[in-house]
């Protein structure tokens, strides 16, 4: 079998940057700003990866880096087997990028023509040209409004005509930088749901950078969370949350029960904590607390139902993403330097979250 190399590969990539202080040398660099970290992903080909993290975390200069637009400051980046720097002209075949901040296109121009300009810049052939534009008209949504000029359109509109245009010469992989930036919920809701049907299509490598974590979640397989230019984590969302929670919570709402015996509960096996809430007579909410994978809330369950009382409902409390990340943030703060990454995927097969776990601390 021949070895594909991951889509995307980054040792120790990392960006500083020089705050000038004067034109002339030997003062010209002043205080440097490390905006990446050294680096190291892999990401294979096919994976809807996410690229997490708040402002200035860094996720733009890696992914400029990534699509030859920005020299990294040490370290490599590889896409294909091909190295960044060395094989900017090859990588750049290969890649297509869509900005969130759309301001390049020629706005009294029409999609059509400002998509033959790019096609043209590609150096890709009038007819297959015009061929391609159509089909990707079509596939954006746009081919009824192909001929209006761009300043009519809408923020989602524009969104669309970027994806087209990042599609243009047909690239294995698609890096988009907060490709719902500006959009209201609906429309983003909208472009996320045409992301994930029709452009992750399981061939093409996508890469999203984005601060929102439900786009995150609605799209990617495995996301990186990135902050001040590091890495903290690295897996599937589902992995992640296993790995970073402590403890299960599930909340339950019993009835035909009095105070006295829901207090009980908090002895059985594997129960840390139930906090009792009345919401009608002889009602509650119960948050409950147990220890991870214990089995704790079928013996509640049991329990309340020995006792007399009703269970009607019992759902468990997941971590959402943000609770994730300030997880992450914090103990990334308590790990020594270097410490704490966690790449799940690589070469090795991934980590079962107790390994993950023991890697996080
Ligand atoms: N061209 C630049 N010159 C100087 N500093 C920069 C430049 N580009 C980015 N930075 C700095 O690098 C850090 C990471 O920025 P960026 O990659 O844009 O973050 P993000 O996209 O996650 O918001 C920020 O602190 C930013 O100020
Ligand atoms: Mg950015």
């Amino acid at each position: 079998m021949i070895d594909v190399p991951p889509a995307i590969q980054t040792v120790d990539l990392t960006k500083k940057f020089w705050r000038r202080r004067s034109l002339r040398p030997p003062f010209r660099r002043g205080p440097e700003k490390v905006a990446l970290d050294r680096i190291n992903l892999t990401i294979q080909t096919g994976e809807v990866f996410g690229l997490l993290g708040p402002n200035g975390a860094g996720k733009t200069t890696l992914v400029k880096i990534l699509c030859t637009l920005m020299l990294p400051t040490h370290g490599r980046a590889i896409i294909d087997g091909l190295d960044v720097v060395k094989n900017s002209r090859d990588v750049r075949r290969r890649v297509g990028m869509v900005y969130g901040d759309e301001r390049t296109f020629f706005w009294r121009l029409s999609v059509l023509e400002n998509l033959r300009f790019y096609a043209a810049l590609y150096r890709i052939p009038g007819k297959v040209a015009d061929r391609r534009i159509r089909d990707l008209l079509e596939f954006v949504g746009l081919a009824g409004d192909a001929q209006v000029e761009m300043h009519h359109f809408s923020t989602g509109m524009k969104q669309r005509a970027a994806i087209a245009r990042g599609l243009l010469h047909d690239p294995e992989i698609l890096f988009m930088d907060e490709p719902t930036r500006g959009l209201d919920p609906l429309a983003a809701l909208e472009l996320r749901e045409f992301l994930r049907n029709r452009v992750a299509d399981g061939r093409r490598t996508v890469l999203v950078a984005t601060h929102i974590m439900a786009e995150a979640e609605d799209l990617c397989h495995r996301v990186a969370f990135i902050n001040h230019g590091r890495i903290q984590l690295i897996g599937s969302i589902e992995q992640l949350r296993s790995a970073l929670r402590a403890e299960d919570a599930h909340v339950l709402v019993v009835s035909q029960i009095d105070r006295l015996t829901l207090e009980t509960l908090s002895h059985l096996n594997g129960v840390h904590s139930v906090s009792i809430t009345p919401l009608q007579p002889a009602t509650y909410r119960l948050e409950v607390t147990s220890e991870r994978g214990a089995a704790a809330i079928p013996s509640i369950i049991r329990e309340v139902v020995r006792q007399g009382g009703n269970v009607w409902s019992s759902v468990p409390q997941e971590l959402t993403l943000e609770e994730m990340f300030a997880i992450a943030a914090r103990e990334r703060d308590l790990a020594a330097p270097g410490e704490g990454i966690t790449d799940v995927l690589g070469s090795a097969p991934p980590l079962t979250p107790v390994e993950m776990k023991e890697g996080v601390r």
